[in-house]
């Protein structure tokens, strides 16, 4: 993330924005108003970026794309200025990969960061306050990052992540709703045996339950239209051939436009769990990590990028997001909007990543008609 910064502030340092790194590890490129010294500080800002952390073995575009078109697009600008202000945010943690907790760095803009996760503790039980203090941060001034109140309102280029663009033909899309997702991490605690000296019938086997639960989570998801449930990581101890499990640790990661459906079948999974580890006479504990509810693009904006769209004359879909995103996050501070790029073979958390250039170009010209639409609404 440190070589990452470097490279981006750099370029951004180019084209005269002030750079700094928040104390949520965000890192933050201003691009001044057209404005005299005097009004500074009535200039209004609008934000444009995406996350720069990624998955494991993941692609090459999910997230950072968003934050590099950002800065092409002021680049492109060739020192133009607006009535306001461009901050472009590479946020720092989106992904909640290390610490099970997603969405850290856009939570710390939008002044909804919780404090609690700081001691959150990743596989090596280092907590997360000291991931951040070794990366040379101030956890206790991440209340500093929130965006001031009166953001004119944020933009995300993100990769669609999935195969709607590509089978329609079409280069670009709007987003209408972000899906909500539900994460949480259940363990299922039996008694460690001897693989060749305990019975069958008085084994107390953690995995075996968790395989159980784990075929009960795909019949409820196929048997659900719109849902999609995911074991993405699961865990074994004492993780020897010779031994019964005697813990197994999974997660859980569950989708759907309509919020209410998923939590009746994240309540449903639940259920599941504790009724086969009552069959099995083991112990099972659900910690949820995640309830994020569906978010509306803002009207206004969506109109924006729509007109931004007919002006450049890309055609373009209007579509929901499945994937979560720093925006659903940022709507709740200010009004919020993305543009999806086709992704080759819909691909995605996977290093054959890959958009075309003309999507980028296409991408880049709706973002200065953007800016030209906002100007003139900001003037209106
Ligand atoms: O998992 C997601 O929804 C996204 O990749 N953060
Ligand atoms: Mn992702
Ligand atoms: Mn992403």
């Amino acid at each position: 993330m440190r070589d990452v910064h470097t490279a981006l502030a750099t370029w951004m340092a180019k084209l005269g924005m002030s750079v700094r790194v928040d104390a949520a590890g965000n890192l933050r490129g201003v691009y001044p108003a057209r404005t005299s010294q005097a009004q500074a500080s009535a200039v209004r800002r609008f934000y444009i970026g995406s996350h720069l952390d990624t998955v494991p073995n993941g692609g090459a575009f999910d997230g950072v794309l968003g934050t590099v078109l950002a800065i092409a697009l002021v680049e492109l600008l060739g020192g133009r200025r607006f009535a306001f202000a461009i901050e472009v945010v590479g946020f720092s943690e989106e992904e909640g990969v290390r610490f099970g907790a997603p969405f850290l760095g856009s939570r710390a803009l939008a002044g909804t960061f919780d404090s609690a996760l700081l001691d959150r503790t990743d596989e090596h039980g280092r907590s997360m306050r000291e991931a951040i203090r070794h990366f040379g941060l101030d956890p206790g001034r991440i209340p500093d990052a929130e965006a001031p109140s009166g953001a004119l309102g944020y933009l995300e280029f993100h990769i669609e992540q999935g195969p709607v663009l590509e089978n329609l033909n079409l280069p670009l899309a709007v987003v209408d709703v972000i899906s909500g997702q539900s994460r949480a991490e259940l363990t299922f605690d039996g008694v460690a045996g001897h693989a060749g000296t305990t019975p069958m019938h008085m084994r107390k086997d953690a995995l075996l339950a968790a395989a159980a639960w784990i075929a009960e989570v795909e019949r409820l998801a196929l048997a659900t239209p719109g849902l999609v449930a995911t074991v993405g990581k699961i865990s074994v101890e004492p993780g020897a051939g010779n031994v019964v499990p005697g813990r197994a640790t999974a997660s859980i990661d569950v989708r759907h436009a309509d919020d209410q459906l998923r939590t009746r079948s994240v309540e449903r999974l639940a259920r599941a769990a504790d009724e086969i580890a009552a069959q099995r006479g083991l112990k099972m504990t659900w910690a949820p990590r995640l309830d994020q509810a569906s978010v509306a693009m803002d009207d206004s904006m969506v109109a924006m990028l729509d007109r931004a769209l007919e002006r450049t004359g890309a055609p373009h879909h209007r579509m929901s997001s499945g994937a979560g995103h720093d925006a659903m996050v940022l709507a709740a501070k200010m009004p919020a909007c993305m543009l999806f790029l086709r992704c080759e073979g819909g691909i995605s958390h996977h290093p054959a990543e890959n958009v075309g250039d003309g999507d980028v170009a296409a991408a880049l010209d709706a973002g200065v008609a953007f800016l030209d639409e906002l100007e003139r609404a900001h003037h209106a």
